[in-house]
């Protein structure tokens, strides 16, 4: 049991003793949700506001307070104190600190887990990339955002389905296929994938310049693709593969997977039958030729489903996977990681989805983000500035190698660990803020070793190891966590004590940075207990308790790590 549910349950044995006769207290989980952690430590490592008893009480916050902390007598758990209405708790140093470690170390690397989400299924759309487009920059918020929410979900028990909602739709592919007809050659593509594909798409707006009628063409390649024609299919479908297959690269890289790659082209047969369900439910209307939806009593543009000539949208496409991802998966919730920009595109969307008496619809979350600047630049693909995101992932693996080259030339596996460090790097950086925030991606802060950043975590966590490599071959006898009994230890533990809260938030809130941030503290809390106390001394038992500390240490952060998608090496 946490000390916040220990104390809770502490509470509530004895708020039925001193008033067994009370109506309406709360539970003892309402309890423990409303236990504060005080901004300031002299007012103890936990508060209790009294005025949530109040009415059940019929009685005076302050009052109540007082009547609590004369009865309180679980000195060894934590001592209680009333200040104005508040009950403070102190925890017993040396009690909390077995507690703690005792729990941890048993638990291992379930430590911050949990069953919540038991029979819970959470479906993520996220990275979605575009078919026949390099993996830029601006796709790694919604692969990383995603792909750690998907960790975080997982480890808290629910079944999740993670999806890339591919682009692969639309009357550019008619183009690009076009282009291939007229100017491709096999050996080309097949070797140079994705750029000679975006090669030739240049070349046909180039050319379509000149001559317009190539539009025409274009639009009647797609008309193919869509009505499935053979050979159109055919070469769509390779301009697909080869996209996929340079992307496999940086998934691989970056360590993300999917369930499902269902994409835009994937609800081609779908559609109809949305559109049918909204005709008959009186939803669909024209305006100007075009079928629209119209949202102007929720104060939106209406939701586009049928151009004048017919052709669905990109929210058509939408509301069908809706739909198919609720009759497939059952989901608990949908999450939409896609950038700030497409906000009123999902608000639609779940407003059409409403209208047609979806409930469900409320499940559905647009988890979005800011967006990503390069050394101060903002990038934009019209002025040229893409950064590439396996050029850069590269390149984060070249420079950590310098690194360690100069830190660690005995180490045997440098160009291993130089993966790890430098994608790591550039993993964190991406979840280093609240998702919402603007970043600004900096190599000098991203490799910043004693900065907060990801081989600083990586760094402390090697630290952990190598002690721990030490210890083993120490004969210790049983901790003796008097040794904790100091301020550096102390605030350690408190915050390892407090994880599993906040994987929870970061699921509740969808942040990730939640644990980036949990773990950066941990790692400097731990660097300061390190650089105040000799973790391997001459007191057996003291190093027995320090050395568990550690162990604690090293399980928590690699935990944290796992989940926002960045590999702990153990030596660095
Ligand atoms: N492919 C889109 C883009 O790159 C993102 C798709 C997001 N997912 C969705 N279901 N609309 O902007």
């Amino acid at each position: 049991m946490d000390m916040m549910t220990k104390i809770a349950s502490l509470i509530e044995e004895e708020l039925t003793e001193v008033w067994p006769q009370a109506q309406g207290l709360p539970s003892k989980e309402e309890i423990r949700g409303f236990l504060e952690v005080p901004p300031d430590k002299a007012m103890g490592d936990y508060a209790f506001p009294c005025f949530r008893l109040a009415k059940a009480l019929r009685n005076a916050p302050p009052k109540i307070a007082q009547s609590l902390a004369e009865k309180w007598n679980h000195g060894n758990v934590a001592r209680a104190e009333a200040v104005n209405g508040y009950l403070n708790f102190f925890l017993n140093r040396v009690n909390f600190a077995e507690e703690t470690l005792a729990r941890v170390l048993e638990e291992g690397e379930k430590f911050g887990s949990s069953e919540m989400g038991k029979g819970k299924t959470v479906c993520l759309d996220y990275s979605s990339i575009n078919i026949a487009k390099r993996f830029h920059i601006g796709h790694l918020s919604t692969t990383m955002i995603g792909n750690s929410l998907k960790r975080i979900y997982d480890f808290l028990g629910y079944k999740t389905v993670g999806i890339n909602h591919l682009g692969d739709w639309g009357t550019q592919f008619g183009k690009m296929v076009c282009a291939y007809k007229m100017w491709g050659n096999d050996d080309e593509v097949a070797k140079g994938g994705v750029g000679e594909l975006t090669r030739l798409y240049v070349k046909f707006h180039e050319e379509a310049e000149k001559n317009p009628a190539l539009e025409d063409d274009g639009r009647a390649w797609f008309k193919k693709i869509e009505d499935g024609d053979e050979e159109a299919l055919r070469i769509f479908n390779w301009f697909k593969e080869l996209t996929l297959k340079d992307t496999a690269r940086v998934y691989d890289l970056l360590g993300v997977s999917f369930d499902s790659y269902a994409g835009e082209s994937f609800y081609n047969d779908k559609m109809d039958r949305v559109i049918d369900e909204l005709r008959d439910k009186g939803l669909l209307e024209i305006s100007e030729g075009a079928s629209i939806v119209d949202l102007s009593e929720d104060k939106m543009p209406p939701c586009l489903i049928l151009k004048k000539d017919g052709t669905t949208l990109y929210a058509t496409r939408d509301l069908a996977a809706a739909i198919y991802r609720h009759d497939t998966y059952d989901f608990a919730k949908c999450l939409y990681v896609v950038a700030y920009q497409q906000d009123l595109h999902f608000r639609q969307i779940f407003r059409v989805l409403e209208k047609m008496g979806y409930a469900w619809a409320k499940d559905c979350v647009h988890v979005a983000f800011g967006m990503i600047s390069f050394e101060g630049e903002s990038l934009s693909t019209r002025k040229g500035k893409v950064v590439y995101l396996e050029d850069l992932l590269d390149q984060a693996q070249e420079k950590a190698l310098q690194v360690i080259e100069e830190k660690s030339p005995n180490l045997e596996n440098k160009e291993e660990v130089a993966r790890q460090v430098g994608i790591g790097a550039v993993i964190y950086t991406d979840l280093s803020n609240s998702r919402i925030k603007d970043i600004d991606f900096r190599w000098d802060r991203a490799l910043n070793f004693e900065g907060e950043s990801g081989p600083y975590v990586q760094y402390t966590h090697a630290r952990c190891c190598s002690l721990l490599r030490k210890a083993e071959g120490l004969d210790l006898p049983a901790r003796d966590p008097a040794a904790l009994d100091n301020d550096e230890a102390q605030a350690l533990l408190l915050l390892i004590s407090r994880f599993p809260d906040v994987v929870k938030e970061a699921a509740e809130k969808y942040e990730p940075f939640m644990i980036t941030r949990a773990v950066t503290d941990i790692a400097q809390a731990y660097n300061r207990f390190y650089y105040e106390h000799r973790i391997l001394d001459e007191d057996s038992a003291g190093t027995a308790s320090r050395v568990d500390l550690t162990r604690a240490t090293r399980d928590v952060i690699r935990t944290g790590l796992y989940l926002i998608g960045i590999e702990a090496p153990e030596r660095m």
